[in-house]
């Protein structure tokens, strides 16, 4: 395997404010690059994320925004895409935001990195969601070549393949060096409740389910559990998530897609289980009826591939990144409650 250099490298990470996107710019600060530019409108992520470091230069503003794509450095080593609309019910509720933040995004980013030479690789952050099959019943790891349905539940989830598709068409046709990372779900420190702008919905706060889960438990309240809790999802730590996207520009074959997962099933109901020790919550679990919007029942991603051609392995469990999520969540509480009381007023009339 070839192992790319990033000392001395000139590195661009789109969306590198947000919680994924913060945590690669730590580990990459490790690797002793020359510059960090991040690009990001704080759409859906605060500024308390970017990290106070020289080597890092923070570009606040949209990547569809062509003064920004202008200025981008000519002497690029490598890039990451991880911009987006979040999340699924953001999108449901507004899909034109959407397709302005998740869609255009890719088609005008991929265009301007097709030109520059000196990129390396350039890592696009797509989703298992969008490819995993549709099951209630006993789920099968989600190989990197499943077939890909054209119908989706959420316009996020068309946005995430359509960025996949430029990825592809600027590779075969301008020989951009396009490697595609799925994720499966993604946890950990520095995913802010109720960080950015008003999204349309309660899940401007409630982003995803585990940090939801934490912050119900420290205030012991009863964890919601959609269908029963018997849904189930390959979380992974965003540490190992982090290393995964590092790996992929290091070892990733421009053209190829890898799962970037945990290749671990765990239910909605274990997670609330592992949360609620985790945290002390008391509080029994609260049983409810499925989601409309969400068919997607149980899955985990394959890592075999990733394995293989990648050298990734996740190393962190569910149960110790829980523990470090909520040793993280403790200590960060004051600025996640001014996240999530920029959005009171909006929150008390949905
Ligand atoms: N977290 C997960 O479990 C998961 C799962 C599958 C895929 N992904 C993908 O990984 C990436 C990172 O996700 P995350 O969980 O860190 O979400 P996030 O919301 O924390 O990060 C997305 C970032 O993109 C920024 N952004 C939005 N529109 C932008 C624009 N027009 N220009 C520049 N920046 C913009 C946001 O402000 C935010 O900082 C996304 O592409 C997402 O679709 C995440």
């Amino acid at each position: 395997m070839t192992q790319a250099n990033f000392a001395d490298a000139r590195l661009l990470v789109v969306g590198g404010a947000g919680f994924v996107g913060s945590n690669l710019v730590r580990q990459l600060l490790e690797q002793d690059p020359r510059e960090i530019v991040i690009v990001d409108n704080l759409l859906s992520s605060d500024i308390s994320n970017v990290p106070d470091d020289p080597r890092v230069r923070f570009v606040l503003g949209s990547i569809t925004d062509d003064r920004i794509l202008r200025a981008l450095p000519e002497d690029l080593d490598f890039a990451w895409h991880l911009a987006c609309y979040h999340g699924n019910q953001s999108s449901i509720a507004d899909p034109f935001a959407d397709h302005e933040n998740n869609t255009l995004t890719s088609l005008k980013l991929f265009d301007r990195l097709k030109d520059i030479r000196s990129l390396k690789k350039v890592v696009y952050a797509a989703a298992g969601c969008a490819v995993a099959e549709k099951t209630f019943g006993t789920a099968t790891a989600t190989t990197e070549d499943a077939p890909v349905s054209l119908y989706h539940d959420s316009p996020y989830s068309i946005s995430k393949l359509i960025g996949e598709l430029y990825g592809n068409y600027f590779w075969g046709r301008y020989g951009m060096p396009l490697v595609k990372a799925r994720f499966q779900n993604v946890f950990g420190p520095r995913e802010i409740l109720g960080a950015g702008r008003w999204r349309g919905t309660v899940h401007t706060v409630w982003r995803n389910v585990t940090p939801t889960f934490i912050w119900k438990a420290l205030n012991r309240e009863a964890l919601p559990l959609d269908n029963g809790g018997n849904a189930s999802r390959d979380f992974i730590f965003v540490e190992d998530m982090a290393r995964g996207l590092i790996a992929c520009a290091r070892n990733g074959k421009p053209g190829e897609v890898y799962n970037l997962a945990s290749g671990v099933e765990t239910t909605i109901g274990d997670l609330a289980a592992t949360i609620n020790q985790a945290t002390g919550n008391p509080t029994p679990v609260d049983l409810r009826p499925a989601r409309d919007w969400d068919h997607s029942g149980k899955r985990f991603g394959s890592t075999e591939k990733s394995r293989r051609e990648l050298g990734f392995a996740a190393e962190v469990s569910v149960r110790e990144g829980i523990e470090k999520t909520v040793a993280w969540t403790r200590a960060n509480r004051a600025t996640i409650e001014r996240c999530m009381a920029q959005h009171a007023y909006n929150m008390a009339r949905v």
